[in-house]
């Protein structure tokens, strides 16, 4: 097992990665803790060692349950149940639960601890690091969340074993986006080391820009395009899947504002190739319709915020030409 910390000055936890790890879990609650209240969900069917007193809270499945009401739904059993804020919080489970359950525990009593177990290869590369918490609106995608570091993140893989393979490609649509933030070339590592290599970028770059007030929105690389297809296609259409689309327009963008060669983009194909992620939507694209959710994503302070590869690497930009944005859209759809 190895461990690479977060580094946050007095918040730096350490997220470990490795297999058989789960009873590392319970290392990281406070002394003070009575009762851990694990958060996660009926399919997930991983179990957690406890020698404390523990309650599991199960959620509903899928980006629609990702709401406001039930972060209110969990926090009201917790009140049942007399959870304190001495005491922690489990998330268990993918992205989803993470978000959802770390977002109730920063809110609940005030704030509470937590620690992150996520069970999906995304959880583990990207959504359970970093401290992002947050839920839906109809309006779109984690509107309304805070940052909130947890206690630790144990990321074992032996909770993959089960994984279904749309997840897997969930999780290789985050693992691609790496290989255009300064990750080694990944191709031919294993598990575990693909993991670890993903961990040591995200959590470099969250030590650098906690509140993405800049340079954390590079994690969005793929991303603008991917919420405003999720929530186009009332989240039909898996994260992962839409990000690997997404990547591949932002180097379409970037080569028509050319800001990239042919090659660069030739080489982001070879990368979402590689594990196996379709770059076309398969179907038409309303360029209207998406133009205006990419206006209210929450990098758009004055205009189109893309996050776009460049001379200097990926890096937000903001995008003025609309008709670049229209036309790179052909190429995905
Ligand atoms: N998933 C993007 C971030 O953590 O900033």
């Amino acid at each position: 097992m190895k461990e690479i910390k977060v580094d946050l000055s007095d918040r730096s936890y350490p997220v470990l990665v490795g297999s058989d790890c789960l009873d590392h879990v319970e290392k990281y609650y406070p002394d003070s803790t009575k009762r851990v209240a694990i958060v996660t969900q009926k399919e997930i069917g991983v179990e957690i060692p406890s020698g404390k007193d523990y309650k599991i809270f199960e959620i509903e499945t899928g980006e629609k349950a990702k709401s406001i009401e039930t972060v209110i739904e969990l926090c009201r059993s917790w009140v049942d149940w007399g959870l304190t804020r001495s005491d922690i919080v489990v998330g268990l489970g993918g992205g989803m639960v993470t978000d959802v359950a770390a977002f109730a525990a920063s809110i609940y009593h005030r704030g509470l601890e937590v620690v992150n177990v996520p069970t999906t290869l995304l959880g583990m590369v990207d959504a359970a690091i970093g401290g992002k918490t947050g839920v839906n609106l109809p309006e779109g995608k984690n509107l309304i969340g805070t940052f909130w570091q947890p206690k630790a993140v144990v990321c074992d893989v032996d909770t993959l074993q089960t994984l279904p393979e749309r997840e897997w490609k969930c999780g290789y649509g985050e693992v691609a986006k790496y290989h255009f933030l300064g990750a080694d070339d990944m191709r031919g590592f294993g598990l575990i080391d693909t993991v670890l290599e993903c961990v040591k970028v995200k959590t470099r770059v969250v030590a650098e820009d906690e509140r993405e007030t800049g340079k954390r929105a590079i994690l969005n690389y793929g991303h603008t395009l991917a919420h405003a297809l999720e929530l186009e296609n009332e989240f039909t259409l898996a994260h992962g899947e839409a990000v690997a689309v997404g990547i591949r327009y932002a180097a379409e963008v970037a080569f028509l504002l050319g800001r990239i060669r042919e090659d660069r983009v030739a080489y982001h194909e070879e990368i979402l190739n590689h594990y196996g992620l379709q770059m076309k939507l398969g179907k038409r694209i309303n360029p209207e319709r998406i133009i205006s959710f990419f206006l209210r994503d929450k990098k758009s302070k004055n205009g189109i915020t893309f996050v776009l590869d460049g001379d200097k690497g990926v890096e937000p930009v903001l995008v003025q030409e609309q008709n670049i944005l229209e036309k790179a859209l052909e190429v995905v759809q």
